[in-house]
């Protein structure tokens, strides 16, 4: 997807020095052939060769209309975990039963939108949730099929932050004896749910399969209570997302195969050694699928050096697009897209815009001496930046463009001044 052609860095054909010039910066692109590799990646090492198998790409890495419109196409299921996100697809067209529901505390109206539009799955967090999923069933007069979401009780090697399957997790039920045994048979009893399976995800940007194996164990140990105690059978087992992806040149993160195989491994042992059927599995990577099919163009402002000599490049975005380097701490690499070709020569930051001394994109990274007026383009930006994107300091949200082969146009407009105000009132008593 990248390239350096005279001296400046393409995407796809397309000369980011150009593009900047034209839409303007920040600008977040994002490679459709980048989307389509990946997506050819999860047919060819995980659907086609497993059977009763399934993919959803979670759509809170990033999902403008376009991309469920890829993502549809593609042939893959979505996961969502808001009315917003589920209304978002269904405005795109993406076929309801292809939809999966996750959250931990879905809104009354936000399963009513699910039930009424009949979704493939919610699934359930809590007891709670499960009443007022049976309610709403009740009162809509419609069915829905459910998968329980479980807390395997294992930490995962990420930040804490994106680690969401340890035991004191907001999300799922306890897999010990209790809430969970009642869901049971509080879906049995109802006339409107039908228990698919279960559900477990364990973490995000994980550089090893071992807490999926571990997630894995507990869930067999239930399975095997739960069938002794009560004889159920699960026909689905969505595992979950969490692959890492590359965001530094030293980033090392498995191939999918390397995810999927012990994986599946893993299950089909358990399962042929009781003589039972597989379950359908289900996968949910969305960071996989979006992430390094994205970057940022930025424009360069001020340059400076602090007293001990330390030099900052200032871009005209920052934290309000791409909050993860303060909140996570988290790393990118970038370029100089109008210098791509010349060697490193010296240390800089990139600091952003923002009111805060949080707001550095990139602490010391090796480039070629940026000064004002440079584009700076930043790598692996796909997935958690637009979807997290905010008008801190009432700044403008920047467009996102999408390069599909030789076609490109934006499928997110830059928000402007009065996008700004425009849900801001001054109520009548403030009017003079
Ligand atoms: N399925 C469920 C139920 C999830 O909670 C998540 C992510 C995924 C799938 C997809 O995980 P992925 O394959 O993208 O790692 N804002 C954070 C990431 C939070 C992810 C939360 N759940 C970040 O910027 O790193």
């Amino acid at each position: 997807m990248i390239e350096i052609k005279n001296e400046h860095l393409f995407v796809d054909d397309y000369d980011c020095v150009e593009l900047a010039e034209e839409y303007g910066t920040p600008l977040y692109v994002i490679s459709e052939s980048e989307i389509l590799r990946r997506c050819n990646h999860l047919k060819s090492d995980f659907l086609n060769n497993y059977n009763n198998t399934k993919v959803l790409y979670a759509a809170k890495a990033f999902l403008p209309m376009a991309m469920c419109k890829i993502i549809d196409r593609a042939g893959l299921g979505l996961d969502v975990v808001s009315g917003g996100e589920l209304y978002t697809a269904l405005q795109a067209g993406f076929a309801a039963e292809r939809i999966h529901f996750s959250g931990n505390n879905k809104l009354r109206e936000e399963l009513e939108m699910a039930v009424d539009n009949q979704i493939g799955r919610v699934v359930v967090d809590n007891s709670y949730e499960l009443f007022l999923l049976d309610n709403v069933c009740w009162q809509l007069e419609k069915p829905m099929s459910v998968l329980i979401r479980i807390i395997p009780a294992v930490d995962s090697a990420t930040h804490h932050h994106i680690s969401t399957g340890h035991k004191d997790s907001k999300f799922g039920m306890p897999i010990e004896a209790g809430e969970i045994d009642s869901a049971l048979d509080f879906i049995e009893q109802s006339k409107w749910l039908t228990f698919k399976g279960f559900h477990f995800h364990v973490g995000s940007q994980l550089f090893s399969v071992d807490s999926h194996l571990a997630a894995l164990d507990s869930t067999f140990g239930l399975l095997d209570r739960l069938r002794a105690e009560h004889g159920t059978v699960i026909e689905e087992l969505d595992v979950g997302g969490g692959f890492a992806i590359k965001y530094l040149p030293t980033d090392q993160p498995l191939e999918l195969k390397q995810f999927v195989e012990p994986i599946m491994q893993a299950i089909d042992n358990y399962f042929t050694a009781r003589g039972l059927k597989r379950p359908k599995i289900v996968i949910e990577p969305g960071r996989w699928i979006i992430g390094e099919a994205g970057l940022t163009l930025y424009t360069v402002g001020s340059t400076k050096r602090s007293a001990s000599g330390k030099k900052y490049a200032a871009v005209d975005g920052g934290m309000s697009d791409n909050i993860r380097p303060a909140l996570y701490q988290s790393k990118y690499h970038a370029l100089v897209a109008n210098k791509a070709a010349l060697p490193a020569a010296e240390t800089v930051s990139i600091a952003g815009k923002f009111c805060e001394s949080g707001d550095i994109l990139i602490e010391d990274i090796a480039l070629p001496k940026v000064e004002s007026g440079d584009v700076l383009a930043v790598y692996a930006t796909g997935a958690y930046n637009y979807a997290m994107a905010s008008n801190y300091n009432k700044n403008a949200i920047p467009g996102v463009l999408l390069i599909s082969g030789q076609n490109k146009g934006l499928i997110v407009k830059r928000q402007d001044y009065a996008d700004l105000i425009r849900n801001e009132v001054i109520p009548q008593f403030m009017e003079d």
